[in-house]
């Protein structure tokens, strides 16, 4: 192909997939930390002691390598933790291993690999019809001293105190000002935090955002530390970001968070993660609060189905941290995908690791030796499987606000899409020790005598004379039900 005709191609590729919220819309995510996911060497043996915070080889050529492990479990797209260039050296905080602590933003981080490899994984990414999304950090830079010590030169841009908030600490979440013009971090390691509120530094990160993602094909943007920046630096940043932007508000009050989404595409789910973490953590967790924020997102966020939905990621515990029930760990699973918005499973939930608190909780995806037959990893395949495929079924289904059609004690069963296409999600905290029983499930909206199967067993059921749905229930497993007529044709349960 000739040089033009190529530079043609391409860029008609990166402008197609320059993905907009309805395109992220339908894409199921895997997040991992570049540092921790996969070897360039492929190795399943190295050592990486997460106490140590120290960098353990994890590579964008890595990633590459595992695309195959990725997407057998139905993901369509993949975030990764910062690529610019971080503070280099071990201070007292450990390393920069995760990427949170800035100091060049025109360059890459050499420890994941060159700017080539990082397009090398956009592309590889893109030849199967997947997404890159990159975490991106405006709120601050990293310095190995206290915020009265830092060396402004050593930044690129940003080299002066100029650009910065004069320091002080934040101490006061509920005080808006110092929790956006104080800075995060601490004596060991600051976070010298930008004064976004000028119009110099905004015009470098508009610029920069913009730049970032054409040089690297990026399809999507996750936002860090979003609330401690004003709330109207981010309507233009995500505008010059021309893609997808989801943001961290890292608070589970709905009626704090929600307000965010006016002025960002998404934001990742944090009001929903506390329900519903305490709904699975225990077989006595509530299922009424998790049934209740269902509808408080709903009212309050201006779009539930461009949120982030998770259970699990880099900042808080594992979820089998709190408990190894292995069926507890599938209900969170299941809820997280078949709820509203883009699921995001964190790299590792897949092989139910349980480390606790940041670092632990950073975990060596490599050690796994990334098997495809853990319980969980088929159970997150079968989910985005029957996303996937619903969304294919009917073009409603993805905005079709998901809503809880039951709850009793121990049980949450919830539907999305309209009528003939649903899928009713029934989700259960009786954990592995739960009996064998059939749940007689009304307000589904399927027609009397619709043939059903049940996803996870692939059992046949069909809606009773009095339009209930005998759902099979067994081991507090979760339950996906969808009209036995759509799947003809697709290999779910063939
Ligand atoms: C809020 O925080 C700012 C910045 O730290 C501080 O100047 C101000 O006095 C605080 N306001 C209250 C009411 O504490
Ligand atoms: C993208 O590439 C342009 C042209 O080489 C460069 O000026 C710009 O700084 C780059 N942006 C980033 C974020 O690397
Ligand atoms: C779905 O079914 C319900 C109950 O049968 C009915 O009230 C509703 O109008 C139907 N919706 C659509 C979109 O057909």
């Amino acid at each position: 192909m000739s040089l033009l005709l190529n530079l043609f191609f391409t860029g008609l590729i990166g402008s197609v997939l320059a993905a907009t919220p309805a395109q992220w819309r339908s894409q199921s995510i895997y997040f991992m930390l570049t540092d921790r996911f996969a070897r360039t060497d492929g190795s399943t043996t190295a050592t990486c002691n997460t106490d140590d915070r120290a960098y353990c080889g994890g590579t964008w050529q890595g990633i590459i390598d595992q695309l195959d492990y990725i997407q057998g479990m139905g993901f369509t797209a993949i975030w990764i933790t910062p690529v610019t260039g971080q503070l280099t050296g071990d201070t007292g905080d450990g390393t920069a291993y995760h990427g949170y602590w800035q100091q060049d933003i025109y360059s890459l981080n050499s420890n994941y690999g060159t700017a080539s490899d990082l397009k090398s994984l956009a592309s590889a990414l893109h030849d199967r019809g997947m997404y890159l999304m990159v975490d991106v950090v405006a709120n601050h830079l990293g310095y190995a001293g206290a915020g009265n010590t830092v060396d402004y030169s050593v930044f690129d841009p940003f080299n002066s105190n100029d650009y910065f908030h004069s320091y002080c600490e934040v101490t006061d979440y509920s005080n808006q000002t110092n929790v956006e013009d104080c800075w995060l971090g601490d004596t060991t390691v600051s976070l010298p935090d930008l004064n976004t509120e000028s119009e110099s530094v905004q015009n470098i990160w508009y610029s920069w955002v913009g730049s970032l993602v054409s040089n690297y094909s990026i399809d999507g943007l996750r936002i860090d530390t979003v609330k401690h920046v004003q709330k109207d630096f981010w309507s233009d940043y995500n505008k010059a970001a021309g893609v997808y932007c989801v943001g961290e508000v890292f608070d589970g009050d709905a009626s704090y968070t929600c307000p965010y989404q006016e002025v960002m595409d998404g934001l990742l789910n944090y009001p929903m993660y506390y329900p519903l973490l305490r709904a699975f953590q225990s077989t006595s967790g509530s299922i009424s609060d998790l049934y209740n924020m269902i509808n408080t997102v709903k009212s309050t966020c201006s779009d539930s189905t461009l949120l982030g939905t998770f259970v699990e990621n880099h900042d808080n515990p594992r979820f089998a941290s709190y408990t190894d029930d292995m069926s507890l760990a599938k209900n969170a699973a299941a809820f997280t995908i078949m709820a509203d918005g883009i699921p995001i499973i964190y790299a590792g939930q897949e092989q139910h690791y349980s480390g606790g608190s940041d670092p632990a909780n950073r975990e060596a995806v490599w050690l796994s030796g990334y098997s495809t037959e853990s319980e969980l990893y088929k159970l997150i395949a079968k989910a985005n499987a029957i996303r996937s495929h619903a969304i294919t079924e009917s073009d409603t289904y993805i905005t079709y606000k998901n809503y809880p059609v039951y709850q009793d004690g121990s049980t949450l069963a919830m539907r999305k899409g309209d009528n003939g296409t649903q899928t009713i999600t029934i989700l259960s905290n009786l954990g592995a020790s739960g009996s064998q029983y059939t749940l007689s499930l009304g307000n589904t909206g399927y027609d009397v005598g619709t043939a059903l199967t049940e996803i996870i067993t692939c059992a046949s059921i069909t809606v009773d004379s009095s339009g209930n749905v005998p759902v099979p229930m067994a081991s507090g497993e979760p339950r996906i039900v969808y009209p036995s007529s759509n799947i003809k044709g697709s290999t779910i349960c063939a």
